[in-house]
This record gives structure tokens, sequence and C-alpha cells, in this order.
């Protein structure tokens, strides 16, 4: 039997390649850029596998032009890019990288915080400007983070961890939930609250962004929302960037209405809105959350698993559409079975 084909539109760390190339025939985008519509599209043409990018939109179009595929692995937790109902239409599976990537998303949602409350990057590029003229007591005053209120929106696995992360500082926290879902963790471990989004604008002094980017989510942060925010409020988004209406948050961070933001997402990557790169008080990533040496592997043989057992016609570990593989109620009697079974 011949290997099958499987295509990586971009080249992610050896150990997931690697694990690929024992039973594949692997093939990666060899420039390092991302490929274009059409070159995406010629790529995939006589592939059963592809992992790609959340910089790739998959759906009916790239279905079209995979006609062999035996499924789809994003190498990212977000999924956004994907339409996986029409992968579940044409039985498809398709899988994200959640868990691993937890920490490193938490963290990076930290460095923001820190750097928009002690203006970090503003003041290092007076340093490297050699303006600066030696201490003074008024000079780059920031705010300080212990014992203030954190909001959390979106307290899901990178929510939760950046929440649990807060309690070196001592912070309120309060937190919203699109389910309306208690998060027990948070409440026995924090005693934080779940809140109306109103209450969370109204009384949160750093706001972290950790919901998926939905229909309900997109701009979820507007001029109405920034409008409720503390002047002193800061906000940080390391989920995705359609969530803040980016125009809206300059025009907020020029007249003043709340204090600061900082960024790894945009709403439309790889541009910022006109008037955010000029602005002191935002502090703007390039979309770097996962970027740990220890994340991305992880995600690389996470992402390899997944396509490995999507080849073999079986269930991927973290699976978007696992009701292609059967009805729920088998999947809770086997890991009832198996849970037995270790007890
Ligand atoms: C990164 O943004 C991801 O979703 O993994
Ligand atoms: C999902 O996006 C998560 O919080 O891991």
């Amino acid at each position: 039997m011949s290997k099958p084909k499987i295509f990586i539109t971009r080249r992610i760390p050896d150990a997931g390649i690697d694990m690929l190339a024992e039973v594949a025939e692997v093939v990666v985008n060899p420039e390092d850029r991302t490929l274009s519509r059409a070159e995406l599209l010629a790529s995939v043409a006589d592939c059963q596998g592809v992992i790609g990018l959340l910089t790739e939109k998959i759906d009916a179009e790239f279905f079209d032009a995979a006609p062999k595929l035996k499924g789809y692995a994003n190498y990212a937790v977000g999924y956004d890019n994907i339409d996986v109902a029409e992968a579940t239409r044409r039985s498809i599976p398709v899988s994200n990288t959640p868990g691993v990537l937890t920490d490193a998303t938490a963290e990076c949602a930290w460095a923001l915080i820190f750097a928009t409350a002690r203006r970090v990057a503003e003041a290092d590029r007076v340093m490297r400007s050699g303006a600066w003229q030696g201490w003074g007591p008024l000079q780059f005053i920031g705010q300080g983070v212990r014992g203030k209120t954190l909001g959390i929106v979106g307290a899901g696995r990178i929510g939760t961890a950046m929440a649990l992360m807060s309690r070196g500082f001592d912070m309120r926290v309060l937190y919203t939930s699109s389910s309306g879902r208690r998060n027990a963790v948070l409440e026995d471990t924090l005693k934080a609250r779940l809140v109306p989004f109103d209450t969370l604008l109204a009384e949160a002094d750093f706001i972290s962004i950790h919901t998926p980017l939905t229909p309900d989510t997109r701009h979820l942060f507007d001029a109405a929302a920034f409008g409720r925010m503390k002047r002193t409020a800061c906000i940080v988004n390391t989920a995705r960037g359609p969530v803040i209406k980016e125009d809206d948050l300059v025009d907020a961070l020029k007249n003043g209405v709340i204090a600061g933001a900082g960024l790894d997402v945009f709403e439309r990557e790889p541009a910022m809105a006109p008037g955010l790169a000029g602005l002191d008080n935002a502090v703007v990533l390039p979309h770097i959350g996962s970027a740990t040496v220890e994340s991305r592997t992880d995600m690389a043989t996470l992402a390899a698993r997944n396509m490995l057992a999507m080849l073999a016609g079986q269930r991927p570990e973290t699976c978007l559409n696992p009701d292609i593989f059967g009805p729920a109620f088998f999947d809770a009697e086997r890991s009832d079975r198996k849970g037995g079974a270790k007890a």
C-alpha cells in the first residue's frame, strides 16, 4: 500500500513532522510565509491529511480542493478559521490543539498586564532613543496590580489558568460565562464571582479576554463597552482580534476613555487599526501567545497524533466534530468502562 500524503502548510517543530514521516509522505510548505489561497488549494489536491494554521480558511472550497482528505488538524486551539459544520457534513474529522498552550497563553496575558500597568514598552522605547536624562520622581508612573480587580471574559481553560496566576497578587476576580455556568475552580480557589458583562466592565481594573471568536463575541468590546469601563482600566486580549472593535479601541485609548490596552491579536491581522501604532498606551505583540518552546513542541506532537488517528479512521484525541465517529452515548459508555477498569 502506498503511503498517505500529508501536507503541512508551514514549517512546525520537527517533533511533529518526524512522527508523521514514519508512516506518511510528508510535504512541508518550503517557504517561510503563509501560502496564498491558490497555492494552498493546489497543494492539498492529492493529500489524505493536512495540518494547517489559524491564518487559513478551512471551508467548503478547501474541502472541494482536497477530495482525498481523511482529516484536517489545526495547529491552534482557536478554530474560528474552520467551518466545522461543513467538515461534519462531509464526514471529515477536524482537530485542534487545546490544553498544550494554556499556560503559555495565560502567561502572555500576564506579560501584557504588567507591560500596560507599568508602561514597559513605552519606557523601553525612551531608553533606546537616548532621551532619558536620569531618574525622576514623576517619570513613567503606572498602576499597581496587587489588590486590584481582575475581570476574566471567558473562563475556559486559558481564562481559568490566567485567573489562578493572580494568586500572588491578591486580586479580586470577576468572570463572565457565555453559558452561564459557574466555574467551581475559580470560585473555590479565588472566591471569584460570576457577574453580568456590564458589572465586569464597571468594576474591573484589568480585563483579560479569553473567549473564542463566535458571532456572539465579535465586537463584544466596542465604544459602548469601553465607555462603561473605568477610565483607569486596562484591557488585554490574547484570544482573537475581532472580539474587540479595534477602531473603537483606538478612539478610547486616544481620548482617555480607558487607560491602556495590551494586544496579542488584531482584528485584521497582520494589519493594525490606523492610529494604534502611534499610541504609547497600547502594547502590541505579533500573536505570540503560544510561542514557547514547550507549547509549540507539544502543539506539533498533538497535531501529529491527531493526524495519525484520523488517517487510521479513528477519532483524534482533541476532535472538533466527534459525532462523526458515532453516537455520543457510545463514547460515554466506553470512557465509563475505562474508568471502571482503572479503579
Ligand atoms: C492561537 O491563537 C491559537 O488559537 O492556538
Ligand atoms: C480554549 O480556547 C481554551 O480556553 O483552551
